[in-house]
């Protein structure tokens, strides 16, 4: 089926990676096969950072294993270093990520990295692997540790990340702060440095504002966008942060504006469904 727009789904790992109580391999399969069937193509599905910062994804090489694959649908994952691509090289993983910050406060609480330090620890990773790979700056407009961030950092580390060979850049609102102004602000900085096919958007909605702020995106001709199922997670080094906007309501705000996105409406809703039933 022809689309317009990307739905980049992140439930199952940034949306269960903040659950305080371990979810089980089972249920976490059972997400992504419900994911899968619904028409989205990319989908979060496992984290292989170190268990002892995020317990919650030390399954990643069972749940990569379990799910059931399907043709047109890349099953990704995040890898912050070596062995994470080790790792997600094993367990087949379609497609990487490599995650930074645009801020040093969060890089340091993040991955215990300067800015400085983590573009160096990428490069390599970036480099080798062989599978494409998606680059994230977190913290895009605020920073939990540092304040407002200047759009002059997130050029530099889009910048590098592009150059190291990132196919396309995921803008992370970590705290879900940006709003209109601030979106657009920033937008128009990268306007001028970066072609909008290059780059994606990741809104936490902790504020309300993530569908305003995917209008603007819409406007400057960005098309990928990241969501996650029935509103899930928050990031654990991001204290007070929600869920990423949820896949259902982008879904619905795209289609409003006429664009396809592939998504089965009831298949969705019954993955909604389901992810709500996860968190107690
Ligand atoms: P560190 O403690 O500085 O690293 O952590 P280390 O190299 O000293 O390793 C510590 C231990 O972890 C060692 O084990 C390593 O072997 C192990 P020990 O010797 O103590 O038994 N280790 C690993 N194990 C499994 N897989 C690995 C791995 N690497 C090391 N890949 C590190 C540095 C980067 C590992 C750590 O800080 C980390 O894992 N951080 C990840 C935090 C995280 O996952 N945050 C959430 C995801 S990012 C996010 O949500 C934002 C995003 O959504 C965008 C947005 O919203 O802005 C993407
Ligand atoms: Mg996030």
């Amino acid at each position: 089926m022809e689309v317009d727009v990307t739905i980049f789904e992140m439930g199952p790992r940034d949306g269960l990676q903040n659950e305080s109580n371990f979810i089980n391999t089972l249920d976490k399969i059972k997400l992504v096969n419900l994911l899968s069937t619904s028409g989205i193509r990319k989908i979060e599905t496992a984290s292989f950072v170190s268990s002892k910062w995020v317990p919650q994804m030390a399954d990643g090489e069972e749940v990569m294993a379990g799910i059931q694959r399907k043709s047109g649908v890349s099953f990704t994952a995040l890898t912050p270093n070596e062995t994470g691509l080790e790792r997600a090289i094993k367990a087949k993983a379609d497609e990487i990520a490599v995650f930074g910050s645009a801020s040093e406060g969060f890089s340091k609480a993040n991955i215990n990295k300067t800015i400085m330090e983590s573009l160096q620890t990428f490069r390599p990773i970036v480099e080798a692997a062989p599978m494409p790979v998606r680059g994230y700056i977190s913290c895009i407009t605020d920073c939990p540790y540092d304040g407002p961030t200047n759009p002059a950092e997130v050029i530099k580390v889009a910048e590098e990340l592009l150059d190291m060979g990132c196919y396309e850049i995921s803008l992370g609102d970590t705290l879900g702060s940006a709003n209109p102004d601030s979106t657009e602000k920033l937008l128009s900085a990268l306007l001028s440095e970066f072609e909008m096919k290059d780059l994606a958007v990741h809104f936490h909605d902790t504020q309300g504002k993530a569908i305003e702020n995917i209008g603007i995106s819409l406007d400057f001709g960005i098309s990928t966008f990241d969501s996650s199922i029935a509103g899930l997670g928050g990031c654990p080094y991001a204290p007070g942060a929600k869920g990423n906007v949820s896949t259902e309501t982008v879904v619905e705000f795209l289609e409003s504006k006429g664009l396809r996105t592939g998504v089965k409406r009831e298949k969705i809703k019954e993955a909604a469904e389901f992810a709500r039933s996860l968190r107690r």
